[in-house]
């Protein structure tokens, strides 16, 4: 069974992962969600104004009441500038299983941070939220994502043909990536988590 603790801060050796707040609108807007080089890989949308991204903010913000809701902003602990952000959804009860998704801004592209904010939203679904397997799904031109995914012990598990169409009215065919519960402490399995809960 999944046990949901919403979106507590965590903590890796760079980052700070945390609710994401109104006044982190203009923040998210020039880092990530107004850039085309960011979205293109996403299904929604760059931006064109920021009151989009105060509308969207409004919303996860709205999410953490709900304890199933798990958001995160991706903090740089040396500076405190907003850089990106993470989710775990798609909860399904039946199986256990969820989903997880992720943007970087540009101008942090090829840093490790990625790999780290990935690792650590991981490490936290299987240790604590009791989380049975982790999928999600790139563009196949995006493959810096599938290697994060790779980076963290997900395994691709195959490409579906035209499984979105993007808001160009692109064709993407996809790849499916993985990892289990089990997978993932076993080899994991000395004892420390990746992560630092905060709160
Ligand atoms: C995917 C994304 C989060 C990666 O973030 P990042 O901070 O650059 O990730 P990292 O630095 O930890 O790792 C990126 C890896 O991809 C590699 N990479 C980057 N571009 C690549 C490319 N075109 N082909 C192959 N590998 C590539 C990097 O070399 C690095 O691997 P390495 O550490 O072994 O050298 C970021 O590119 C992003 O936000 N993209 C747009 C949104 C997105 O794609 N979201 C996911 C949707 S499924």
């Amino acid at each position: 069974m999944i046990m949901y603790e919403g979106t507590p801060k965590i903590e890796t050796k760079r980052l700070t992962l945390r609710r994401l707040e109104h006044i982190d609108a203009q923040s998210v807007y020039d880092n990530w969600i107004s850039d085309e080089r960011v979205t293109d890989n996403r299904i929604n949308a760059a931006h064109k104004s920021i009151s989009e991204t105060v509308e969207r903010l409004v919303k996860i913000v709205s999410g953490y009441d709900s304890k199933d809701f798990c958001y995160w902003g991706v903090e740089l602990k040396s500076c405190g500038e907003l850089i990106g952000e993470i989710d775990l959804y798609n909860f399904d009860s039946s199986t256990g299983n969820c989903e997880v998704s992720y943007s970087i801004g540009y101008k942090w592209w090829k840093q490790g941070y990625g790999t780290e904010a990935l690792r650590a939203v991981v490490d936290y679904g299987f240790r604590y939220m009791n989380i049975h397997k982790i999928s999600a799904a790139h563009n196949t031109d995006n493959p810096a994502s599938g290697k994060i995914m790779s980076k963290v012990g997900m395994v691709q598990e195959g490409i579906i043909k035209h499984m979105i169409r993007n808001s160009k009215n692109q064709y993407k065919d996809c790849a499916i990536w993985g990892i289990l519960q089990e997978d993932y402490l076993k080899n994991n399995d000395n004892g420390q988590p990746y992560m630092t809960i905060k709160d």
